[in-house]
């Protein structure tokens, strides 16, 4: 161990035991190759002449069918909006290098954490973590990080962008689902932002970055920049997201599985560590707001395919499913 008392908590030269998982939930098969299966759907597709994008739209269902999965490039974000955010990210995780204390706090606004939170059964993720509501943006931007200076500025108009494009995302569900335009209208915000820094570890074989879990979003769009790290359960093995720093990686959450009646799958997902690399990460949730009550959508369920899903209120499906562990009570509250 170093000796530098400024040194942060992952410039170690082994892992400390607080880190290190029981044999059974450590990764296996670390090098399994990238998966170049996650399909890479290009946005920009030509459309029809009918104006629909129809190529994408199959892709989008098919990959949602299949993985759960999908990554999208020519997507019409800036790529300095995406920039800037990854940066200004960089710059908050580099200002809590001092702040050893990373407790979910029972106030309104952001939360961070770094590694001292508990995971499973007291151990600890090989990452730091923050965490703010963005919805609506005007009411709570002020209630996000205000160092750097540029924080809220930037990460606004991340935001802004990440809302179109799941707009987007979710009309040609829409489309190939046969739902009404504009069904997910009233159920999809992005109310949620959790970005993550996944330092080197001197060696991932024996911690995790996040726990597998699904995710309890309708949607989820991440940036993952250029890095790997991201791993997917398919049929029964993990597989390797690759790492395209132009694309943004999409996956079905618990409620689009719900509402699709399972045609569409919300999958197991986690994340490896690296050795070398950093790895930054910005997930945006993109969620219905708490009261709102999600079923299988009328058109999709006969007598054939009956409701696969109870119908419960958004906010009561996160308690009820624990969506954020042991925090989930403490953080929806510090959300709200
Ligand atoms: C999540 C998640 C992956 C990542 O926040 O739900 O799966 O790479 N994140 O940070
Ligand atoms: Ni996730």
């Amino acid at each position: 161990m170093k000796e530098d008392k400024d040194a942060r908590w992952f410039e170690l030269e082994c892992v400390p035991k607080e880190y290190i998982f029981p044999k059974e939930d450590r990764p296996q098969n670390l090098d399994s190759p990238v998966c170049d299966s996650i399909p890479v759907i290009d946005l920009a597709k030509s459309k029809a002449a009918n104006g629909h994008n129809s190529q994408p739209v199959e892709e989008i269902l098919k990959a949602s069918q299949e993985f759960g999965f999908f990554q999208v490039i020519n997507h019409g974000i800036p790529e300095k909006t995406v920039t800037d955010a990854m940066n200004v990210l960089k710059e908050f995780f580099n200002m809590q290098a001092k702040n050893t204390t990373g407790t979910v706090p029972h106030t309104k606004g952001y939360i961070y954490t770094n590694s001292t939170d508990f995971a499973k059964d007291g151990v600890h993720l090989w990452r730091e973590n923050l965490k703010h509501a963005c919805h609506p943006l005007e009411e709570c931007i002020h209630l996000w990080p205000d160092t750097p200076t540029r924080y809220q500025e930037v990460i606004a108009a991340y935001i802004i962008e990440i809302q179109k494009l799941s707009s987007r995302i979710l009309e040609m569900v829409c489309e190939g689902l046969g739902l009404k335009q504009g069904y997910f209208k009233d159920t999809s915000e992005v109310q949620l932002l959790s970005s993550n820094l996944y330092p080197p570890c001197p060696d991932p074989s024996l911690t995790l970055g996040i726990l597998p879990h699904y995710d309890p979003s309708l949607l989820t769009i991440l940036y993952q920049g250029g890095s790997t790290g991201l791993q997917v359960m398919k049929d029964g093995q993990w597989v390797n997201v690759g790492a395209n720093p132009n694309a943004f990686v999409v996956n079905i959450g618990n409620q689009l599985e719900i509402i699709s009646n399972r045609k569409l799958k919300s999958v197991k997902h986690r994340v490896v560590n690296n050795t070398h690399e950093t790895r930054r990460s910005i997930a945006t949730f993109v969620n219905p707001s708490p009261d709102c009550i999600i079923e299988p959508a009328k058109h999709l369920v006969n007598k054939l395919e009956p409701s696969l899903y109870p119908a419960s209120q958004y906010k009561d499906y996160v308690l009820r499913n624990k969506a954020f562990g042991d925090y989930t009570a403490a953080i929806q509250n510090a959300l709200r």
